[in-house]
């Protein structure tokens, strides 16, 4: 099988994550107790910590069960509650829903069209009592990279808080190019190839969060609250200690490689131009969204999986807000994305399946 949906998760898993996770398993309940099995797991824990903070940069790491968790638990913890909130083009439902869950008022903020945050117009047209800018790093469907860094600047000198999507882009860059962003959020089973079930937010700065939710952290047991400081505060109960164990050596390998994804993503895009389908926005991202003329998403994805092999994902990739600005809400796209281990023959062949389904048409 040729595996090209990258974006949703990444295959195949680091061995490495996986023999982490394994050896984490046998371990014991970190924060539970003093004796030696949980030093053991406590150790360990700490040292996925490590690894995790030198990836992002700066802050503290707490960890989450996923991106989507740690989105809520920035976006609805967020004190005091912002009553608005600008948010970037392109968000995903999982940074989407939690605010429109939250009832503060959202000011989208302009752009050029295709969904890259305009700077200067932001600048002039900054809404009044803004204190918080929610963006996502890159777009999960067209691979588009948001001038974080700069947005960051910007938003601070107007005394607002960024919260950074970066379930698509940790992993990528090393290190993250967020500037001096309030609070990031990643899953570890994308781009850094680790397991399900862990993520991340990196808190920076002073941001003050409510935890979203309450209980147990081997902590101060006998007060009756959750704990004030980071990253107790936001990790209630026992931790996945596999995932993240998987997660934070991943972190590091991650760290220690180079991988030519901006190479990636113009050797993808190359090949399903040539395979005569029509690109849907433009990104820097190895993520490529597309048409095949005359042909649904959803048949070509389900050609391109039962006649060649070759995986990709059709349909709204939990990001309406992006297809409603690009213009294809009602079927959504086909979307390839290619990792690390992507190799240029794949591409190829995908090029060449797409030239033959053009071909007939999806007859
Ligand atoms: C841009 C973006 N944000 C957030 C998420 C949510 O990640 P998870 O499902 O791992 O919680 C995804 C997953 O597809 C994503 O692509």
């Amino acid at each position: 099988v040729i595996y090209l949906d990258h974006a949703a998760t990444g295959l195949p898993r680091r061995p490495e994550a996986l023999a982490a996770a394994i050896e984490a398993a046998g371990l014991g309940n970190p924060g539970r107790g003093l004796h030696a099995v949980q030093r053991a797991a406590r150790e360990e824990l700490e040292a996925a910590r490590q690894a995790v903070a030198a990836l992002a940069g700066s802050g503290v790491v707490c960890f989450t069960s996923g991106a989507t968790v740690a989105l809520n638990q920035a976006i609805l913890g967020w004190r005091p509650r912002p009553r608005c909130v600008a948010i970037a083009p392109l968000l995903h439902n999982a940074v989407y829903r939690p605010l429109r869950a939250s009832g503060a008022a959202l000011w989208p903020l302009p752009h050029d069209g295709c969904g890259r945050i305009d700077l200067a117009r932001v600048a002039a047209s900054w809404v009044a009592g803004t204190s918080l800018v929610v963006v996502g790093h890159g777009c999960n469907v067209t691979g588009l990279m948001q001038p974080v860094a700069e947005l960051v600047e910007l938003a601070h000198a107007r005394q607002a808080a960024v919260v950074v999507d970066c379930a698509q882009t940790a992993g990528l860059q090393v290190p993250l190019e967020v500037g001096a962003a309030d609070a990031l959020a990643w899953s570890a089973h994308k781009g850094l190839r680790a397991l399900p079930g862990a993520g991340v937010l990196v808190v920076c700065g002073d941001a003050v969060l409510e935890p979203l939710l309450h209980g147990g952290t081997g902590f101060d047991a006998a007060a009756e609250e959750m704990p004030g400081e980071l990253p107790q505060r936001l990790e209630a109960g026992t931790p996945n200690l596999p995932g993240i164990a998987a997660l934070g050596r991943a972190a590091a390998s991650a760290r220690a490689e180079t991988w030519d994804w901006r190479g990636a993503a113009a050797a993808l895009a190359e090949a399903v131009q040539r395979g005569g389908a029509v690109i849907v926005g433009r990104g820097e991202l190895p993520i490529v969204s597309f048409r095949l003329p005359g042909v649904a998403p959803r048949l070509a994805e389900e050609m391109l999986d039962r006649a060649c092999d070759i995986v990709v994902r059709a349909g709204l990739h939990c990001a309406p807000l992006a297809h409603r600005l690009l213009g294809t809400l009602a079927e959504g796209t086909v979307r390839a994305s290619a990792g690390s281990c992507t190799g240029p023959g794949e591409l190829e062949m995908l090029g060449r399946a797409l030239q033959e389904i053009a071909r007939h048409g999806g007859d």
